[in-house]
């Protein structure tokens, strides 16, 4: 962070107080003015509802230029990092702040591996679940649950037991969310194996029974890979958010990512994968676009084009551009080259994209508006696209948690308000009301 440029002065006018406020300016992107002493010092609060113009914390971590459309990882083009990384090369990187060397690769990737069974115990959670209840709210559940099971590293100071948790969430949210799956289908879970890759292993716990082997298809593989280096980390957005001001009650990081969970759930947020493929479902034909193109613009209508438009990027988000060029390559290899859904698709982003409610706007599509049609050509059930979501952002959420945990500012997260409900009032008894 440069030194403090320039200073902006405000003054209370009802109070008379002057207060001189310093501008922050970041290594990349736009300065901050820092009002972390306006309510102390002039009895001021600022008005910002949804974070439209705040920063909440200073990160290391990810950045992105949302007018020109750049996402970097550590400083890292993202697409440098989908074409030539893999995804627990990424988590090392988003977690401990580099690449990491050959040897540092493989004793991750081996801790990693060695972490991935879950306690017997555990299994008993998702018994206890509907059969037809939701994967992620199983997987709400059961990461919460998380913190009953290893109180030999749970204190939170200790960055060695920050490290191991940090480590166990990675390492146990696909056979997690594999048991989801199998207990929503009625299948036995299946247990992980060592000699596979993280993805390579989450699409065997999904897909083998105990009377079948299961040998995923590279490109299935490789796919998954790419989808979740892009979902690994989007700096502080709403799930990140939530992780970051759980944790800084000192809750333990179980608990965080299972607020995480909860929401990236939304439709608003990672939950839009899955709607989107409900939309396309439901528009069907071609014929219909236009209809709900003018739904969408409609400003007396719900309906919103899922997978458009994004707080950050007004330009095409750089990972919707990676995933449609996958969505191609496995389409042609493990898919129906012509999926219907992957045309109309293609054509509604078209129609959008010259209809000047868009252009004004700036809505794009976002990383999950092809993404749903991937899982769907790799055979993953469309409740299961915001759980594969909330695999690849573990590492997103543990490195911001990791970073808030060292840093030194941190304090308990309360925002504050400006109230706007009944002045004191008396109470009055019940038989005079
Ligand atoms: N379809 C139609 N209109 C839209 C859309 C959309 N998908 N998104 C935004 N708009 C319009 C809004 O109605 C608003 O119009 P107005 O100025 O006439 O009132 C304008 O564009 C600005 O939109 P906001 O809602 O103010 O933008 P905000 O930053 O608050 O919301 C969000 C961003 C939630 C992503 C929104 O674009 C949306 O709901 N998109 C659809 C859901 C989606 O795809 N979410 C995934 C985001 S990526 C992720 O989280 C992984």
């Amino acid at each position: 962070m440069e030194a403090d440029k320039q200073a902006y002065t405000l003054t209370n006018n009802r109070t008379q107080t002057s207060i001189t406020l310093p501008e922050r300016r970041p290594v990349q992107g736009d300065p901050a003015v820092d009002i972390s002493r306006l309510y102390r010092e002039a009895s001021l609060l600022t008005f910002d509802p949804g974070f439209m113009s705040t920063a909440s914390c200073e990160s290391k971590i990810t950045f992105i230029d949302g007018d020109a459309g750049i996402l970097e990882y550590r400083g890292y083009p993202i697409e440098q990092l989908a074409q030539h990384g893999n995804f627990v090369e990424t988590a090392y990187l988003l977690l401990y702040g580099e690449l990491p060397s050959v040897s540092e690769l493989t004793d991750f990737t081996d801790i990693i591996t060695h972490h991935t069974m879950l306690n017997k115990s555990l299994y008993n959670f998702f018994e206890g679940f509907h059969h037809d209840a939701h994967p992620m709210a199983i997987m709400v559940g059961v990461v919460g649950s998380l913190s009953a099971f290893y109180h030999d590293s749970l204190d939170i100071k200790n960055p060695r037991h920050r490290d191991i948790s940090a480590h166990r969430l990675i390492a146990k949210m696909p056979t997690i969310a594999a048991a989801c799956y199998k207990h929503n289908i009625g299948q036995p879970s299946i247990f992980p194996r060592n000699d596979l890759s993280y993805c390579a292993n989450l699409l065997h716990m999904m897909f083998a029974t105990p009377c079948e082997d299961y040998e995923p298809d590279p490109l299935a593989v490789e796919a998954l890979d790419t989808l979740f280096i892009l979902h690994a980390d989007h700096e502080q957005n709403a799930s990140t958010s939530t992780v970051r001001l759980a944790g800084s009650s000192q809750a333990n990081p179980f608990a965080c990512i299972a607020a995480g969970i909860a929401s990236l759930w939304g439709p608003a947020h990672g939950g839009a994968n899955e709607a989107v493929l409900n939309m396309l479902e439901e528009i069907g034909d071609p014929a219909q676009l236009d209809r709900f193109i003018a739904k969408a613009k409609d400003r007396q209508d719900h309906f919103r084009l899922m997978g458009f438009g994004h707080r950050v990027y007004k330009n095409y988000d750089p990972r919707a551009a990676i995933v449609r060029e996958l969505c191609k390559k496995v389409l042609a290899k493990l898919g129906d080259h012509n999926n219907p859904l992957f045309e109309l698709a293609q054509r509604l982003e078209d129609i959008a994209l010259q209809d000047d409610y868009f252009i004004e706007r700036k809505l794009y599509p976002n990383v999950d508006f092809y993404s749903g049609i991937i899982y769907e050509a790799l055979g993953i059930p469309k409740n299961m696209f915001t759980v594969m979501f909330a695999i690849a952002r573990t590492v997103g959420w543990v490195s911001h948690w990791t970073e808030m945990m060292n840093d030194p500012q941190q304090r308990i997260g309360r925002p504050r308000q400006l109230y706007t409900g009944y002045a004191r009032r008396q109470y009055q008894p019940l038989t005079e009301r």
